[in-house]
């Protein structure tokens, strides 16, 4: 049964990824095709030509106008995926479309709906406004991760591995020592997962880009939207900073770490990543910095996500694994997303 679940919107590419070059991307196992029309919308559509499957985002494929010819022989598609002209004849055969996928581009982000077309109005795209807000800046990649998507999700609920995985970068003692609160908001579709750090050291990550030296209050509250997005709201300020009553923060960092966990196959993920803060918004050196830093960190799960789902691949199933407290956020995670993978797909053949 599959694991990838449907009827969802999901980050395809970052908008800047996406121009007058015809672009594919494998997407929860379905290949799309991506181009920006002259008016500058994105459109997504099947990367199979419908005549003889040859994908269009390869050479000679190519775009006259707002029209992708195929580089077999040329059959042309418009902007909406409909076959507008086919060679030596000119009567274009009614079925011959592209599926063609509802597409948003919203916070830098490209998202598709995979699944049933008809329901993309009825689900909301997440938000993730900081990503392309004045007052933040942002750096931001993706790294392809050769691990299914449900171990990205594991990593990102349970942050207790900084301590460990990312000593040096983000972690220090505190993060595995502080207890976790964990709320699930059904209704809203949410897990928040809060790690409030009184009185913790500052990382690398954070020393260098606040500048801050001593000891620091550090909270890390999750918001994790199933399937695919998850923020991580960070705030920074030196131990015993609170904010004021009214809920301004002056005196404090804040730091929205974004990652969209978008399945390519069912064991493969696309892992974006983004980090957008509210301060030293013009200084090119700390968003090297934190670009490099979180890219590191972000290659550490990497490396660890790809050893696990070659241990679980070839393991049979049945594993009893062990969970503790830490774990509270991830197992309803879990639960959620087989909430909407049972809503998406309710009798699923073999059942
Ligand atoms: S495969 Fe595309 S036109 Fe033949
Ligand atoms: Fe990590």
């Amino acid at each position: 049964m599959t694991s990838i679940v449907r009827n969802q919107w999901y980050v395809a590419a970052y908008g800047r990824e996406i121009g007058r070059d015809l672009f594919s991307r494998t997407i929860c196992g379905e290949s799309i095709l991506f181009w920006r029309t002259e008016a500058g919308a994105v459109t997504a559509m099947s990367d199979r030509c419908v005549h003889r499957r040859f994908p269009l985002a390869e050479k000679p494929s190519h775009l006259v106008g707002d029209t992708v010819v195929c580089g077999y022989h040329g059959f042309t598609y418009g902007a909406d995926g409909v076959c507008v002209a086919v060679p030596g004849q000119t009567r274009v055969p009614r079925t011959a479309r592209l599926r063609s996928y509802p597409v948003v581009e919203q916070d830098s982000f490209v998202w598709v709906f995979i699944g049933d077309t008809v329901l993309s109005s009825s689900v909301p795209v997440p938000r993730a406004p900081w990503l392309a807000r004045d007052g933040w800046t942002t750096v931001s990649g993706r790294e392809p991760l050769a691990a299914r998507a449900s171990l990205l999700v594991d990593n990102l609920m349970d942050l207790s591995h900084e301590t460990y995985l990312h000593g040096g970068y983000i972690g220090t003692p505190e993060v595995a020592e502080t207890p976790i609160t964990t709320e699930v908001d059904d209704e809203a579709g949410v897990v928040r997962v809060s790690r409030r750090m009184a009185d913790a050291a500052c990382p690398p990550f954070y020393a260098n880009s606040t500048g801050l030296t001593g000891r620091i209050t550090r909270w890390q509250d999750i918001e994790y939207r199933p399937p695919c997005l998850y923020t991580l709201h960070s705030r920074i300020a030196p131990a015993g900073v609170l904010p004021n009553d009214d809920g301004t923060d002056p005196d404090a960092f804040h730091v929205e770490v974004v990652y969209a966990i978008t399945p390519e196959t069912e064991h493969s993920t696309h892992d974006f990543w983004a980090v957008a803060r509210d301060f030293a918004l013009d200084d090119q050196g700390v968003s090297d910095f934190l670009a490099e830093s979180n890219r590191t960190v972000v290659l550490q799960d990497v490396t660890a996500l790809d050893v696990l789902e070659r241990v679980i691949a070839a393991e049979s199933d049945g594993y009893q694994e062990l969970s503790i407290n830490i774990d509270t956020g991830g197992l309803a995670a879990r639960r959620m997303i087989a909430r909407l993978a049972a809503a998406a797909d309710p009798a699923p053949a073999g059942r």
